[in-house]
């Protein structure tokens, strides 16, 4: 698939030309019993993941996200997996970012990673720098992977890093003061997040950029996530009717 060589998503896949979400987060689940469906070590539906992944940013990139930020592995993984199905991930990872250096080129992929990253194996560190330093330029699509994240340990760290330091603010400037020492202070709110898997829970992910994203659940597993779904998730976001607490009925939050 060729972004400049392909026609754009078929009928099926499009969305309506209604509001479409700046910042698409995805909690990518499911890879586990993808695998066990079919016999096959929960290894190989990671491995399958990352191909969904794959297909998922480029499907990003022609219905034109701004943002999009996918869970890879909470905190709680990283404590509670198996050391191989640890490894195994750390490797995939890596390969995959030392790999797709061409099609983050083509593509014009910004990735960033968000989370504990310093407790991460040195090989993924080094491939995580050198992806982020070397995409940094680029302006299509701003790809952030949360690796070895969790929501309450980013606000933990922010707040241990003197984020809630000074008790003169007052009102919004304390959000603002704590927003300044999150993982990617640059980082908008999610408008649209998306979890696979049939689970209709946050596990931890983005508890802040959160606040007032619209929630999308689908039984679909993520290695089975299509071009199809990745539409009707756009489409239901489109007819979503935010208020942020007001009451005026006006979509908002993304671009027409
Ligand atoms: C999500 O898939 C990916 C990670 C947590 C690393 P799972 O591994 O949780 O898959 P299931 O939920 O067991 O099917
Ligand atoms: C959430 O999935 C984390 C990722 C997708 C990386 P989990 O499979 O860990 O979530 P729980 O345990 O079902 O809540
Ligand atoms: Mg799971």
């Amino acid at each position: 698939m060729s972004l400049s060589s392909d026609s754009g998503p078929s009928a099926e896949e499009r969305p309506p030309a209604g509001v479409r979400p700046g910042h698409l987060g995805f909690i990518m689940d499911g890879n586990g019993r993808w695998a066990e469906q079919r016999q096959l070590p929960r290894t190989q539906g990671h491995a399958e993941g990352a191909e969904a992944l794959r297909q998922m940013l480029r499907l990003a990139r022609k219905h034109h996200i701004a943002e999009v930020t996918c869970f890879a592995l909470s905190t709680e993984n990283f404590e509670q997996r198996s050391e191989e199905e640890l490894q195994f991930l750390f490797d995939l990872l890596a390969h995959h970012l030392e790999q797709e250096r061409e099609e983050m080129e083509r593509l014009q992929i910004c990735f960033r990673a968000i989370g504990r990253l310093q407790e991460l194996p040195r090989r993924l560190i080094d491939a995580i720098e050198k992806a982020q330093r070397e995409t940094s330029g680029h302006k299509g699509l701003v790809f952030r992977l949360a690796v070895n994240y969790g929501g309450r340990a980013e606000l933990a760290d922010a707040f241990c890093s003197g984020g809630a330091g000074d008790p003169s603010l007052i009102g919004a400037q304390k959000e603002t003061a704590l927003a300044a020492h999150l993982y990617d202070p640059a980082m908008p709110d999610l408008d649209l997040l998306v979890r696979t898997g049939g689970e209709m829970r946050l596990s931890n992910f983005l508890l802040w950029h959160s606040s007032y994203a619209e929630l999308y659940f689908t039984p679909v597993l993520w290695p089975d996530f299509s071009a199809v779904d990745f539409a009707a998730a756009l489409e239901e976001y489109s007819r979503r009717s935010r208020r942020f607490g007001s009451v005026s009925t006006t979509t908002s939050g993304g671009d027409a």
